[in-house]
């Protein structure tokens, strides 16, 4: 007799991204990279997270286009809407509500040590607004929605994803097995990629121009940011974060992009100087992105695939967000509908 196998289900991954203008180097190193990698081993969701992105102003034309924009970047960079669910966060409004029900699980002293809060209402002290404030909550529901095991992101995300499993943990202490407690999923090298002009602090695209590499710059724009970016007097290519973080940063992200240990791409500048580091780097980068670049022109041109993609995906996670809902909303004690 021939034995029938139950399929095993594989685990899940929700991670998202916000469409605040063209991401860099750092964005897709430390995460739109690693989604694509993850995509046949695990049943992954991914979104543009647009919700989180009016916690600073933004102009409604252009927060359209950047929104459109991100998804075409998640298409371009590989990743297939057959296998992953690729959505807007705004489509599934099981998002809004599940924020709402777990802000009243999370205290105000929890979020008032996130240091992203603290940051964010330095940089903008006219609009501190309570959505900056509880702009985690609504993070730890997107993974929560749907009972993800994996979250794929970058380092500086730490600290969300610990907000995340503790909120998960009151719940599920007070109402049972409701949430899967997710961990997170982060690159061996490049789960941090510095700034180009202050190494000292992450790449991030609120910076000036020249710090960061954006994922559609030309190549010659490319070259420019590589040949300013800053270094140090030691002369000598060693891995040495501490020391040397300028270098350290171009290392990794060439060890990143092109998969070899550290250990051999430093070997592989022996007797060769700081020039040359910049030269291969920014080889590396301009390989890397030429093709995503190209796929990116093709695909932002069939809006009707786009949207296809996008509606079939936000079909795909409403199903699964509405299943966590109501199972949420009948332990707290609502009536059924
Ligand atoms: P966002 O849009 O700032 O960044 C998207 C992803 O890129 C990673 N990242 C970096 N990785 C390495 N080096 C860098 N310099 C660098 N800069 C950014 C981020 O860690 C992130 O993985 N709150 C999130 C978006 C979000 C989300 C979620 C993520 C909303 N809901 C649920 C995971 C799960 C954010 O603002 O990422």
């Amino acid at each position: 007799m021939e034995q029938t196998q139950t399929p095993v289900r594989k685990q899940r991954i929700l991670s998202g991204i916000q469409p605040t203008g063209t991401p860099t180097l750092g964005n897709y190193i430390g995460a739109m990279r690693n989604w694509k990698l993850l995509e046949d081993e695990y049943d992954c969701l991914y979104m543009v997270a647009d919700l989180h992105t009016i916690t600073v102003r933004q102009e409604p034309a252009k927060f359209r286009q950047n929104a459109m924009q991100m998804l075409g970047l998640l298409l371009a960079s590989g990743l297939d809407p057959k296998k992953s669910v690729l959505f807007f966060q705004s489509h599934v409004h099981q998002h809004a509500e599940l924020a709402w029900l777990l802000d009243c699980y999370t205290y105000m002293g929890e979020m008032s040590r996130m240091t992203q809060f603290k940051d964010k209402s330095a940089k903008h002290a006219d609009n501190i607004n309570c959505g900056l404030f509880t702009y985690p909550v609504l993070m730890a529901g997107d993974i929560l929605l749907y009972q993800a095991n994996l979250v794929p992101v970058g380092k500086d995300q730490t600290q969300h994803l610990e907000i995340c499993r503790d909120i998960a943990q009151r719940v599920n202490g007070l109402y049972g097995n409701v949430f899967t407690i997710p961990e997170g999923y982060y690159s061996k090298v490049g789960a941090r990629v510095q700034s180009l002009q202050d190494p000292a602090r992450k790449m991030s695209k609120s910076d000036a121009e020249d710090s960061f590499i954006s994922v559609l710059d030309t190549p010659d724009v490319i070259r420019r940011k590589y040949r300013r970016a800053v270094t140090d007097s030691l002369a000598s290519i060693r891995f040495d974060p501490e020391n040397q973080p300028g270098v350290s940063n171009l290392l990794s992200i060439i060890s990143a992009l092109t998969g070899e240990d550290m250990e051999k791409v430093v070997a592989s500048f022996e007797g060769k100087g700081y020039g040359d580091l910049k030269a291969a780097v920014t080889d590396v980068t301009i390989e890397t992105l030429a093709p995503i670049q190209a796929e990116f022109a093709r695909v932002m041109k069939d809006k009707k695939y786009m949207e296809e993609v996008y509606r079939e995906g936000a079909q795909r996670a409403g199903a699964i967000a509405e299943r966590t809902l109501q199972k949420l909303m009948k332990k707290i004690g609502y009536v059924a509908k």
